[in-house]
């Protein structure tokens, strides 16, 4: 969401101040509604008209970001925080669908389509996301089922699609776990573990539907092809 006069002095029309004046005296209407406020947000793909001429839309851009630690997952951050959409070099407000926690690095999507965004996060879409978490400690064959049969996190069941031990450490004295989840609630996956006495020391995300990293580096990021964008809209 970005404030209406910016996003008419983005698209070219004219400058910030002579867009405040065109909102303040009524020359700017939203998906059809008039609107004289200064501080209105829109989204990207609502329709702005000024005197009967539409706003052009955005084109729509996908990415998909191997995100490092230490970025946030959102647009803005009050503590200045370095965020995931300045890794990427775009002049398009792009955001994340979907967040993964500060620490938490891998796969990440970011786009400026609101549709495939709100498709994709909504719950009753399931979409599937692997991680791979680095625990504190082995983990036990009983814990592991535990997690396997379902567990409640925050009185609501959390039943992952897979969970499988990826190695035990014996000599360094930890485990790592691959999970499956088709939920998409805050801190999940540290959660699960945290309920069971274990700290996540590191998570990665390595799966999104069915998209993967493959050989993109920490940091790096591609465009998704036109069939992958069609194929998570398909998917739903
Ligand atoms: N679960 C977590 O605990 N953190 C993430 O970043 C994603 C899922």
């Amino acid at each position: 969401m970005e404030r209406l006069q910016k996003i008419i002095a983005a698209s070219g029309y004219t400058s910030r101040r002579k867009a405040e004046e065109l909102i303040k005296n009524g020359h700017v209407y939203v998906n059809g509604e008039k609107v004289t406020e200064l501080g209105t947000k829109v989204k990207g793909d609502d329709e702005i008209t000024i005197d009967g001429v539409q706003l052009k839309k955005e084109d729509k851009v996908y990415y998909l970001l191997n995100k490092p630690s230490g970025y946030v997952s959102t647009v803005d951050d009050d503590l200045n925080r370095k965020k995931v959409v300045d890794l990427i070099e775009t002049n398009k407000r792009i955001y994340p669908i979907g967040r993964l926690d500060y620490d938490t690095t891998g796969l990440l999507l970011l786009t400026n389509d609101g549709d495939l965004a709100n498709i994709l996060m909504h719950p009753s879409h399931k979409v599937a996301k692997t991680y791979v978490a680095k625990l504190n400690k082995i983990i036990t064959k009983e814990d592991l089922l535990t997690i396997k049969n379902g567990l409640m996190i925050d009185n609501i069941l959390c039943k992952p699609v897979n969970v499988r031990l990826r190695k035990n450490k014996q000599k360094s004295k930890y485990s790592t776990v691959e999970i499956t989840l088709e939920e998409g609630r805050n801190h999940i996956v540290k959660n699960i573990f945290s309920t069971l006495g274990y700290d996540v020391k590191k998570l990665n995300r390595i799966k999104y539907d069915f998209l993967e990293l493959d050989n993109l580096g920490v940091g790096e990021y591609r465009e998704l092809t036109i069939k992958e964008v069609k194929k998570l809209y398909q998917n739903k």
